[in-house]
């Protein structure tokens, strides 16, 4: 039998304006004063901004408001916590896409430890995060790193001898996620895609991960059957509040889920590549998802047991949950989960990695730093370096 341990999970509040509700949270939690974190533009400057900010006034709950855009830079991380300590902040709240809510984790875990960000990232400082933190709330306005459920923030330096790298501590899981799917209904169809694929990356990542157990693995096929149905209409039909919830309940999902499971190679190259150029993290994983998926299904499918392979039915069975019928065949199901993935790939318009500036050389340098994590067969780095290609 095989042991696991689940993480605490964030409470989760769903619905659409359930962000109406986030004030009763904060004064019933007893908060008195928050930092606020949001993007630079669509939450910002919408009605919802409005309403939430003058709900807090009322309830005589004071905020101290911060943006944070693009990738999350060590220098921004500790600029806001050096503007924020002293002023006796009781918790942190985080309105936006991914990096916002990883400012958001990076900056209530900072504001509890001495020194810079750098300090603490894995592979880039040298002493360990203690875990003390203040309360943090995440409120994700796309669907895609599902960070509102997961234990790290991802900080990035990019260019040469530039890193993408994580804040880690068990402690950071978020307190409380509120998934408003009616925030969500104006992100532009192009993050919605990149996003949507970053989240059906991570749940089949999770679920065919070497770390995977039975509670991620409930959580992974249910998220895929989730975004099976939604995530083309969360672009075609942007406006679909059915959808864009069902998508976020997926994309949150994918955070218990790889919070637990681990994730693969997938997400191995999109560190390494995110910090060579400006790539959003979406991008790199919908990008590479279908190469990727089609040459582990292709080398786990020619060894000794051919088909007829644990790995390969995971495969299957996420190709089944995501196309929402059974093709037949583990070769079958598993050869429609490639199809799906690249005619999404195909009619969503995600970029190539040349278009983000990257070369062949780079690329094939690249490879060997890539760390496989957890994915479930071997890859060398000539086979990472193929697959990296394929996506030039
Ligand atoms: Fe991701």
């Amino acid at each position: 039998m095989k042991r696991f341990v689940i993480n605490p999970t964030p409470g989760l509040y769903y619905g659409k304006d359930i962000i109406l509700e986030l004030p009763d949270f904060i004064a019933e939690k007893g908060f008195g004063k928050i930092a606020l974190i949001t993007g630079k533009s669509s939450f910002f400057r919408s009605e919802s901004w409005k309403v939430l900010t003058d709900t807090l006034k009322r309830k005589g709950i004071q905020y101290i408001h911060f943006t944070a855009s693009g990738e999350n830079d060590p220098g921004a991380i500790d600029r806001i916590v050096a503007s924020l300590s002293g002023e006796g902040i009781d918790a942190v709240t985080a309105v936006g896409g991914g990096t916002v809510i990883d400012a958001g984790k990076a900056v209530s875990a900072m504001l509890c430890m001495e020194g810079s960000i750098t300090d603490y990232l894995e592979g880039v400082g040298t002493k360990a995060p203690t875990g003390a933190k203040l309360p943090f709330i995440a409120v994700p306005t796309t669907s895609g790193t599902g960070s509102e459920a997961t234990k790290n923030a991802v900080i990035s330096k990019i260019g040469p001898g530039g890193f993408k790298k994580s804040l880690r501590h068990n402690n950071y899981i978020p307190e409380a996620a509120f998934l408003d799917p009616a925030l969500i209904t104006g992100c532009p169809q192009d993050i919605t895609a990149a996003s949507g694929l970053d989240a059906i990356t991570q749940l089949i990542e999770a679920y065919v991960s070497t770390g995977s157990n039975k509670y991620t693995d409930a959580l992974a096929i249910e998220g895929l059957r989730f975004a099976g149905k939604s995530f083309p209409w969360t672009i075609e039909e942007g406006s679909d509040i059915e959808a864009r919830g069902s998508m976020a309940l997926a994309a949150y999902l994918s955070g218990v889920a790889l919070a637990n499971a681990g994730l693969g190679v997938i997400h191995g190259a999109a560190s390494t590549l995110g910090a060579m150029h400006q790539i959003p993290h979406g991008v790199v994983c919908g990008t590479l998802l279908g190469a990727a998926t089609e040459r582990i299904i292709e080398k786990v499918s020619s060894g000794e047991e051919g088909w007829n392979n644990s790995t390969l039915k995971r495969y299957a069975t996420s190709g089944i949950a995501l196309n929402g019928k059974d093709a037949g065949s583990i070769e079958d199901n598993c050869q429609s989960l490639v199809s799906r993935l690249n005619k999404w790939i195909k009619r969503y318009g995600i970029k190539r990695l040349g278009e983000y500036g990257f070369t062949k050389e780079e690329l094939k340098r690249a490879a060997g730093s890539v760390s496989p994590k957890n994915t479930p067969v071997e890859l060398d780095t000539k086979e990472i370096e193929l697959i990296l290609l394929s996506r030039l």
